[in-house]
């Protein structure tokens, strides 16, 4: 097998170093910056001919390898995706497929006239914990669904990191945050009701990551701030103590404490929270509606200490709470009264060792078998990435509109 990487960063790399490690070959490697072109070259063994600086001139060779992944910034997504179609590949294209409902849709078109497969990073589906409720849900045993609380806990500290100072700050550089983040809760809503989303509404907003939450006499950067002894967003407390780890290694490419203060005193990680160029929503709470008549709430919030998810979901016969932090789903069956007992049963999941609870790794491995047994079932599918990418925009929609959005209405109005 051998892949082609384009965009070498954090995920480029998670996945091409999952391909070395399993014996598939990275034919050849596209990554605009110098140094990370030179170390992803080096790591994933690529000749130094096949290192190119910009996806699309790799492109212009043709199809070389069996499959692209594709890992460059949101925006970047649609021009390398079609390129990639055109040339003959199947793809793995990072999250979100473009901020552009349109352009997702484009690529939907294109990928099913060609027949071509495209899984899109929704790494959530490939871990044990969520494959696990699924399994639960369509064993039938608790009845159909009735409803969904589900909540998307961001942890303050992965906010002010990813969505205050990084790259996914403004939604004008990559992409609102309902669709940057939420797009995988949106998938994985889809994948539990097995159903189509019909309507949404939203509400929410940027409350505190703003300039006049900052402490009295605060700077711009964390290396020159008056209040930096107090502050828990210091840049140098937050990224200190994790050097050779995520999200230490995110900040600058060599882990020594020389590079880590040279890139805290000029990089965007060094700056004030309170006085970054950010806009995304720190909060939004969502209603939706399902076409078998599931309804589910949604909720996604900056102001947790925690990065989880958990999920109540409510069946006909009994219920289920479900935390991917404790790695606990917790069944009950309802019971005739307060005076019976009830059946409830505690699962404790194991999660694999890769990111995202294990779903890095999922995801590459059932890309991988999916190209070598074509006729294999796949989790998913272009068409239902791109329906959850579309109730990401509906819902942004509705968030900025005040107004319920119909699903049916959204999609009709990207072709006018
Ligand atoms: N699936 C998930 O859970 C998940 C998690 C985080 C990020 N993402 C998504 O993955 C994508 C990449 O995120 P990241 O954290 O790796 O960002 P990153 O900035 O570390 O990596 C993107 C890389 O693409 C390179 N690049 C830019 N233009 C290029 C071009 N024309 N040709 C070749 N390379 C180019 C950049 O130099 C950069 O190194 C984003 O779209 C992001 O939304 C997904």
């Amino acid at each position: 097998m051998k892949y082609i990487l384009i965009g070498a960063g954090s995920r480029g790399m998670t996945y091409g170093a999952w391909a070395a490690e399993h014996g598939i070959e990275i034919a050849a490697v596209a990554e605009k910056r110098p140094d990370r072109l030179a170390d992803a070259g080096q790591k994933l063994k690529v000749p130094e001919n096949m290192r190119f600086s910009d996806g699309l001139a790799l492109l212009s060779l043709g199809k070389i390898a069996d499959a692209a992944i594709i890992a460059t910034m949101d925006r970047d997504h649609f021009a390398h995706t079609m390129a990639a179609l055109d040339c003959g590949y199947d793809i793995l294209l990072e999250k979100p497929i473009s901020p552009d409902p349109r352009e997702c849709v484009a690529i939907e078109e294109k990928a099913n006239t060609l027949g071509r497969r495209i899984t899109v990073c929704h790494v959530l589906r490939y871990t044990n914990f969520f494959g696990t409720l699924k399994q639960i849900l369509d064993g039938g045993e608790l009845g159909k669904i009735v409803a969904i609380k589900h909540s998307e806990n961001i942890g303050n500290y992965h906010m002010a990191h990813s969505f205050v100072r990084g790259n996914w700050r403004n939604d004008r550089l990559s992409s609102p945050i309902i669709l940057q983040k939420s797009c995988h809760d949106l998938d994985i809503l889809l994948w539990l009701t097995g159903s189509h989303c019909t309507k949404v509404s939203a509400f929410g907003g940027l409350s505190f990551f703003r300039p006049e939450n900052a402490p009295q006499g605060a700077g711009e950067r964390c290396c020159d701030c008056p209040a930096a002894d107090t502050c828990r967003f210091n840049a140098y407390r937050v990224y200190t103590p994790l050097l050779g780890q995520w999200p230490a290694d995110v900040v600058c490419l060599e882990q020594t404490p020389e590079a880590l203060e040279k890139a805290l005193r000029s990089g965007p990680y060094g700056r004030c929270v309170y006085r970054c160029d950010n806009n995304v929503c720190d909060h939004m709470s969502m209603i939706l509606e399902f076409e078998n008549g599931v309804t589910a709430t949604f909720s996604l919030t900056a102001q947790t200490n925690a990065v989880h998810r958990n999920l109540h979901i409510m069946c006909e016969d009994g219920e289920i709470e479900a935390d991917d932090g404790k790695r606990q789903i917790v069944v009950t069956k309802f019971a005739a009264s307060p005076a019976e007992s009830f059946d409830s049963r505690v699962i404790n999941v194991r999660t694999g060792p890769s990111g995202h609870g294990g779903g890095d790794a999922g995801i590459m491995e059932d890309f991988t078998e999916g190209l070598q047994n074509p006729d294999r079932e796949s989790r998913s599918s272009i068409s239902r990435s791109v329906e959850s990418h579309l109730m990401a925009c509906a819902l942004e929609q509705s968030r900025l509109t005040g107004k319920t959005v119909d699903m049916a209405a959204f999609r009709a109005s990207l072709l006018e």
